[in-house]
Protein backbone atom coordinates (compact mmCIF):
# COMPACT_ATOMS: atom_id res chain seq x y z
CA UNK A 1 0.00 0.00 0.00
CA UNK A 2 1.28 3.38 -0.47
CA UNK A 3 2.59 5.67 1.86
CA UNK A 4 1.57 8.99 2.62
CA UNK A 5 2.49 11.84 5.03
CA UNK A 6 -0.47 13.20 7.83
CA UNK A 7 0.38 16.78 9.15
CA UNK A 8 -1.23 17.44 12.03
CA UNK A 9 -0.84 20.77 13.23
CA UNK A 10 -2.83 23.16 15.89
CA UNK A 11 -2.47 25.03 19.00
CA UNK A 12 -1.18 23.43 22.13
CA UNK A 13 -2.42 20.90 24.39
CA UNK A 14 -5.30 20.30 21.78
CA UNK A 15 -4.54 16.39 21.64
CA UNK A 16 -2.02 16.57 18.88
CA UNK A 17 0.25 14.43 20.04
CA UNK A 18 -1.73 11.78 21.44
CA UNK A 19 -3.76 11.52 18.77
CA UNK A 20 -0.76 11.29 15.90
CA UNK A 21 1.17 8.58 18.18
CA UNK A 22 -2.04 6.74 18.14
CA UNK A 23 -2.47 6.70 14.55
CA UNK A 24 0.85 6.09 13.48
CA UNK A 25 1.14 3.10 15.68
CA UNK A 26 -2.13 2.06 14.55
CA UNK A 27 -0.80 2.09 10.52
CA UNK A 28 2.52 1.19 10.99
CA UNK A 29 4.18 4.94 10.18
CA UNK A 30 6.88 6.78 11.85
CA UNK A 31 5.39 9.28 14.69
CA UNK A 32 7.45 12.98 14.76
CA UNK A 33 7.03 15.43 17.49
CA UNK A 34 8.06 18.55 15.22
CA UNK A 35 7.42 20.26 19.43
CA UNK A 36 9.52 18.21 21.21
CA UNK A 37 12.44 19.70 18.88
CA UNK A 38 11.85 23.28 19.05
CA UNK A 39 11.58 22.58 22.73
CA UNK A 40 14.97 20.77 22.10
CA UNK A 41 16.84 23.83 20.75
CA UNK A 42 15.21 25.54 23.64
CA UNK A 43 16.95 23.56 26.21
CA UNK A 44 20.51 23.29 24.64
CA UNK A 45 20.17 27.58 24.14
CA UNK A 46 19.20 27.51 28.08
CA UNK A 47 21.65 25.28 29.08
CA UNK A 48 24.53 27.03 26.91
CA UNK A 49 23.36 30.33 28.42
CA UNK A 50 22.83 31.07 24.63
CA UNK A 51 20.95 34.46 24.41
CA UNK A 52 17.88 34.32 21.88
CA UNK A 53 19.38 37.54 20.62
CA UNK A 54 22.98 36.59 19.62
CA UNK A 55 22.21 34.85 16.11
CA UNK A 56 26.33 33.84 15.31
CA UNK A 57 26.13 31.65 18.75
CA UNK A 58 22.96 30.18 18.02
CA UNK A 59 23.50 29.35 14.48
CA UNK A 60 26.84 27.89 15.69
CA UNK A 61 24.65 25.93 18.50
CA UNK A 62 22.37 24.61 15.23
CA UNK A 63 25.65 23.51 13.61
CA UNK A 64 26.36 21.69 17.04
CA UNK A 65 23.63 19.91 18.86
CA UNK A 66 22.28 16.72 17.29
CA UNK A 67 18.70 16.24 17.70
CA UNK A 68 17.46 12.79 17.25
CA UNK A 69 14.30 10.45 18.67
CA UNK A 70 15.23 7.21 19.94
CA UNK A 71 12.77 4.19 20.48
CA UNK A 72 12.14 3.36 24.00
CA UNK A 73 11.05 -0.34 23.56
CA UNK A 74 9.88 -0.62 27.07
CA UNK A 75 6.70 1.68 26.21
CA UNK A 76 7.05 1.80 22.63
CA UNK A 77 7.39 5.66 22.92
CA UNK A 78 9.87 8.04 20.57
CA UNK A 79 11.66 10.23 23.45
CA UNK A 80 13.88 12.98 22.21
CA UNK A 81 17.48 12.74 22.56
CA UNK A 82 19.86 15.59 22.49
CA UNK A 83 23.14 15.12 21.44
CA UNK A 84 22.36 11.37 22.32
CA UNK A 85 21.07 11.73 25.65
CA UNK A 86 17.07 11.32 26.20
CA UNK A 87 15.83 14.81 27.54
CA UNK A 88 12.29 13.76 27.29
CA UNK A 89 11.18 15.14 30.74
CA UNK A 90 13.36 18.04 31.13
CA UNK A 91 11.62 19.59 27.38
CA UNK A 92 8.32 19.06 28.75
CA UNK A 93 8.90 21.41 32.09
CA UNK A 94 6.92 24.98 32.78
CA UNK A 95 10.78 26.77 32.39
CA UNK A 96 10.82 25.19 28.47
CA UNK A 97 7.22 25.98 27.46
CA UNK A 98 7.89 29.42 28.54
CA UNK A 99 10.47 29.87 26.41
CA UNK A 100 9.92 28.54 23.41
CA UNK A 101 8.00 30.49 21.33
CA UNK A 102 10.50 33.08 21.66
CA UNK A 103 12.83 30.41 20.31
CA UNK A 104 11.13 29.15 17.66
CA UNK A 105 10.00 32.42 16.00
CA UNK A 106 14.36 32.86 15.50
CA UNK A 107 14.16 32.66 11.28
CA UNK A 108 17.91 30.33 11.56
CA UNK A 109 16.19 28.14 14.03
CA UNK A 110 13.11 27.34 11.58
CA UNK A 111 14.90 26.92 9.00
CA UNK A 112 17.34 23.98 10.43
CA UNK A 113 14.15 21.99 11.74
CA UNK A 114 11.98 22.23 8.69
CA UNK A 115 15.15 21.11 6.46
CA UNK A 116 15.77 18.22 9.09
CA UNK A 117 11.81 17.38 9.37
CA UNK A 118 11.59 17.22 5.17
CA UNK A 119 14.41 14.63 5.30
CA UNK A 120 12.77 12.67 8.50
CA UNK A 121 10.19 12.42 6.30
CA UNK A 122 11.45 12.03 2.95
CA UNK A 123 10.50 8.44 2.41
CA UNK A 124 6.95 8.74 3.94
CA UNK A 125 4.78 6.66 6.25
CA UNK A 126 4.92 9.31 8.53
CA UNK A 127 2.34 11.06 11.17
CA UNK A 128 4.04 14.68 12.27
CA UNK A 129 2.48 16.94 14.45
CA UNK A 130 3.43 20.71 14.81
CA UNK A 131 2.10 24.47 13.88
CA UNK A 132 3.37 24.39 10.19
CA UNK A 133 3.38 20.94 8.66
CA UNK A 134 0.71 21.22 6.04
CA UNK A 135 1.81 24.72 5.61
CA UNK A 136 5.74 24.61 5.55
CA UNK A 137 6.71 21.32 6.00
CA UNK A 138 5.17 19.19 3.76
CA UNK A 139 3.03 21.24 1.87
CA UNK A 140 1.91 18.14 0.09
CA UNK A 141 1.09 15.79 2.66
CA UNK A 142 -1.82 13.62 1.57
CA UNK A 143 -4.13 13.94 4.97
CA UNK A 144 -3.76 17.30 6.63
CA UNK A 145 -6.01 18.13 9.74
CA UNK A 146 -5.53 21.22 11.89
CA UNK A 147 -6.72 21.04 15.64
CA UNK A 148 -8.11 23.73 17.76
CA UNK A 149 -9.91 23.54 21.30
CA UNK A 150 -10.97 25.76 24.12
CA UNK A 151 -8.33 27.24 25.86
CA UNK A 152 -9.62 25.94 29.43
CA UNK A 153 -9.79 22.47 28.15
CA UNK A 154 -6.30 22.57 26.70
CA UNK A 155 -5.08 24.26 29.72
CA UNK A 156 -6.85 21.57 32.11
CA UNK A 157 -5.50 18.63 30.00
CA UNK A 158 -1.78 20.74 30.28
CA UNK A 159 -2.25 20.40 34.57
CA UNK A 160 -3.40 16.93 34.30
CA UNK A 161 0.13 15.48 32.48
CA UNK A 162 2.55 17.99 34.35
CA UNK A 163 0.73 16.63 37.95
CA UNK A 164 1.63 12.98 36.74
CA UNK A 165 5.38 14.53 36.42
CA UNK A 166 4.67 15.97 39.72
CA UNK A 167 4.95 19.59 38.45
CA UNK A 168 1.75 21.45 40.00
CA UNK A 169 0.92 24.39 38.25
CA UNK A 170 -2.05 26.70 38.63
CA UNK A 171 -5.01 26.52 36.23
CA UNK A 172 -4.38 30.13 35.63
CA UNK A 173 -0.66 29.91 34.87
CA UNK A 174 -1.23 27.73 32.03
CA UNK A 175 -4.30 29.15 30.43
CA UNK A 176 -1.69 32.67 30.20
CA UNK A 177 1.15 30.50 28.62
CA UNK A 178 -1.26 29.05 26.31
CA UNK A 179 -2.17 32.43 25.04
CA UNK A 180 0.76 33.70 24.87
CA UNK A 181 2.25 31.22 22.83
CA UNK A 182 -1.09 30.98 20.58
CA UNK A 183 -0.49 34.84 20.20
CA UNK A 184 3.57 34.21 19.17
CA UNK A 185 2.61 31.49 17.46
CA UNK A 186 -0.28 33.14 15.05
CA UNK A 187 1.42 35.93 14.83
CA UNK A 188 5.50 35.72 13.89
CA UNK A 189 6.46 36.13 10.37
CA UNK A 190 8.39 32.71 9.57
CA UNK A 191 5.89 30.43 9.06
CA UNK A 192 3.31 31.23 11.01
CA UNK A 193 0.28 29.21 12.97
CA UNK A 194 -2.30 29.03 10.47
CA UNK A 195 -4.90 26.31 9.24
CA UNK A 196 -3.80 25.33 5.92
CA UNK A 197 -6.42 26.10 2.84
CA UNK A 198 -6.64 22.08 2.34
CA UNK A 199 -6.68 21.15 6.07
CA UNK A 200 -10.06 20.09 7.74
CA UNK A 201 -10.54 20.99 11.21
CA UNK A 202 -10.99 19.47 14.15
CA UNK A 203 -12.35 20.60 17.31
CA UNK A 204 -11.62 18.69 20.49
CA UNK A 205 -12.96 20.06 23.23
CA UNK A 206 -15.63 17.82 23.37
CA UNK A 207 -13.95 14.89 22.08
CA UNK A 208 -12.36 11.57 23.57
CA UNK A 209 -9.23 10.62 22.06
CA UNK A 210 -10.29 7.10 20.51
CA UNK A 211 -13.07 9.52 18.47
CA UNK A 212 -9.86 12.09 17.77
CA UNK A 213 -7.79 8.89 16.24
CA UNK A 214 -10.80 7.50 14.19
CA UNK A 215 -11.78 11.04 12.73
CA UNK A 216 -8.04 10.68 11.40
CA UNK A 217 -7.90 7.40 10.46
CA UNK A 218 -11.32 7.41 8.27
CA UNK A 219 -9.73 10.56 6.33
CA UNK A 220 -6.88 8.76 5.75
CA UNK A 221 -8.50 5.19 4.47
CA UNK A 222 -10.62 7.82 2.74
CA UNK A 223 -7.34 9.20 0.58
CA UNK A 224 -5.27 5.99 0.36
CA UNK A 225 -8.79 4.53 -1.46
CA UNK A 226 -8.21 7.83 -3.80
CA UNK A 227 -4.38 7.12 -4.61
O1 LIG B 1 3.63 21.19 20.45
P1 LIG B 1 4.41 21.84 21.58
O2 LIG B 1 3.56 22.60 22.56
O3 LIG B 1 5.33 20.90 22.25
O4 LIG B 1 5.33 22.93 20.82
C1 LIG B 1 6.21 23.75 21.52
C2 LIG B 1 6.40 25.08 20.80
O5 LIG B 1 7.14 24.88 19.61
C3 LIG B 1 5.14 25.83 20.41
O6 LIG B 1 4.84 26.87 21.31
C4 LIG B 1 5.44 26.41 19.05
C5 LIG B 1 6.66 25.72 18.57
N1 LIG B 1 6.48 24.90 17.37
C6 LIG B 1 6.61 25.53 16.15
O7 LIG B 1 6.82 26.74 16.11
N2 LIG B 1 6.52 24.81 15.01
C7 LIG B 1 6.29 23.49 15.05
N3 LIG B 1 6.21 22.79 13.91
C8 LIG B 1 6.12 22.84 16.30
C9 LIG B 1 6.19 23.58 17.44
Amino acid sequence: MRKIVIAIDGYSSCGKSTTAKAVAAELGYAYIDTGAMYRAVTLYLLEHNISFDDLPRIEQALHDMHISFKRNRKTGRNELCLDGEIREDEIRQMRISNSVSEVSVIPAVRHALVRQQQRMGRKRGVVMDGRDIGTTVFPDAEVKVFMTADVLTRAERRQEELALKDEHVPVDEIVENLRKRDHIDSTRAESPLRRASDAVLLDTTHMMIDEQVDFVLERVSAKLFTL
